[in-house]
């Protein structure tokens, strides 16, 4: 098991604490980390919400919640006990900031503490929490303050709460989370490639032919479709955790793990993706809603009827080829696909290597495959590369791929904490480097910006899906024109 590192005493108040990601995320990992004994003492929680709640209330909440989303078992009478001792609740409207008596109230005389505001809101909001905490008093030099994703809608209102924010806090105080970069195996991402140096010879054209990354859910968008209809899954998913997933495959190496020197190489990447014109957005991007079907023998219903309307035209489902334009990816196309109800939860990198340049195989052509590595981000975590073989036998030459196969669970045998888990207690340490920085958060909406753009001005359709497929035929299209298939499509 890794070290576990205590971390110094905190208020943390949590906006938004009444919200789904306080509920099922935020206050699960806190418990956890607090069993663990990596919580002081004296650390509080405190919960803000607009809501006329008691104390009481909300604890009750809270149990309820923690009850329902633990992992069975997990729930504990006697750490409850002391766990609800930290939480505390405070009625506080984000747009009224004369009425944060009881937060200043209750922050008052624990100046010297780690001071960390989480802003689990709409992001419309995140300027002004922010400004409230400043014009009553309560940044402190040891504050900090977490915008969760997304942040903003497009490149001008990322800039704009930026601006807001970056009025009341200074730039290394503010952690905005895309939570895959708290996952394990996304940071084993880095163990692999530069904790190896067998890969990085390999890392590059000339040796890869192509990227696959796919970030498939089989649920669809449950009790958040007001917010899902006004977002879709290219702002969800790609602006934000896929791209991520680009920046950390395909940067340059870093000199260290400090936060800045890794988020460097980022941003260089995220620079480097090659804009697209409207023709090449048509071309190279697919959009999908899902249609009702089913999903492990349960029938789902369609993304209109959750919806309760007559149409929407936002995407469920969205296929892209995107191009970094550097030395190292000149001409490597990567393949990126995201969609609700699809045919199972699976997340994966698929990298396939180039066809060897001459087969001495000649009967066997058609069955020298190309080399793949899979990095399975979830579940069944691990890394499998797939190599040619020989067939045991006394005539002949029958190759085929087999796998060199390493599974997580297996190899370390323990289960993995949630990533708010990782992430919580790293912005409690003042440890930004598994944080997006503002110019990367704002060059990712850049691109994005002109995939949008270019849906908008073609009028790109929304293809449809049926709830338990790999999505719309247009996405199998997409790699087919090129000679290509998904791989992912045979694994769940
Ligand atoms: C969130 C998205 O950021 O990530 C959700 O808003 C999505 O729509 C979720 O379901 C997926 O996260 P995970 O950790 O389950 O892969």
């Amino acid at each position: 098991m890794a070290q576990l590192i205590p971390v110094d005493t905190f208020d943390l108040i949590i906006f938004g604490g009444t919200g789904d990601l306080a509920m099922r995320k935020l206050l699960p990992a806190l418990y956890h980390r607090d069993r663990d004994g990596q919580v002081t003492a004296d650390s509080r929680i405190i919960a803000a919400s607009r809501g006329a709640l008691t104390r009481d209330k909300y604890l009750a909440m809270v149990k309820k919640s923690l009850q329902k989303g633990l992992p069975k078992g997990e729930f504990d009478a006697a750490h409850w006990k002391s766990f609800k001792d930290r939480i505390h609740y405070v009625q506080a409207d984000a747009l009224a900031h004369a009425n944060w008596g009881r937060l200043s109230k209750l922050l008052a005389g624990h100046e010297e503490r780690v001071r960390v505001a989480y802003l689990a809101t709409a992001p419309s909001l995140f300027g002004p929490i922010a400004t409230g905490l400043k014009s009553n008093g309560l940044i402190t030099t040891n504050s900090r303050i977490v915008l969760e994703k997304p942040v903003g809608r497009d490149y001008e209102s990322a800039c704009e709460i930026n601006n807001a924010v970056g009025e009341c806090f200074s730039e290394n105080q503010i952690y905005r989370i895309d939570h895959y970069l708290g996952k394990e195996t996304v940071q084993n991402l880095l163990a692999l490639r530069f904790a190896n140096s067998l890969f990085e010879p390999l890392w590059r054209r000339g040796a890869i032919d192509h990227v696959q990354i796919t970030v498939a859910e089989d649920l669809g968008v449950g009790g958040r479709i007001e917010f899902y209809d006004r977002v879709g899954a290219l702002r969800d998913m790609v602006q934000n955790h896929i791209l991520q997933l680009v920046c950390l495959f395909a940067m340059e190496p870093p000199s260290s793990l400090d936060h800045d020197a890794v988020r460097d190489e980022k941003i260089k990447v995220l620079r480097a993706l090659k804009p697209m014109s409207v023709d090449e957005v048509r071309s190279s991007s697919v959009r999908g809603q899902y249609t009702a079907g089913a999903i492990n023998s349960n029938t789902v219903p369609g993304y209109i009827d959750e919806l309760g309307g007559d149409s929407s035209t936002t995407e469920t489902f969205v296929a892209l080829k995107l191009e970094i334009e550097n030395w190292r990816w000149s001409n490597v196309p990567f393949y990126l696909r995201t969609g609700k109800r699809l045919s199972g939860k699976l997340s994966e990198i698929v990298v396939q290597f180039q066809d060897v340049p001459h087969s001495i195989f000649p009967e066997q052509k058609y069955n020298v495959t190309p080399n793949l590595l899979r990095i399975r981000l979830q579940p069944d975590e691990g890394v499998q590369l797939s190599v040619m073989a020989k067939e045991p036998g006394p005539g002949g030459f029958d190759l085929r791929p087999v796998s060199l196969d390493l599974s997580f669970a297996e190899t370390f045998g323990v289960g993995y904490p949630d990533a708010y888990e990782r992430l919580l207690m790293e912005v409690l340490r003042g440890n930004p480097a598994l944080f997006m920085r503002r110019d990367e958060v704002e060059a990712a909406w850049n691109w994005i910006d002109g995939i949008i753009e270019g849906w908008e001005t073609s009028k790109q359709k929304v293809e449809s899906y049926v709830a338990g497929s790999w999505g719309p035929p247009a996405s199998s299209l997409l790699l087919d024109r090129d000679d290509r298939a998904w791989y992912s499509d045979d694994k769940t």
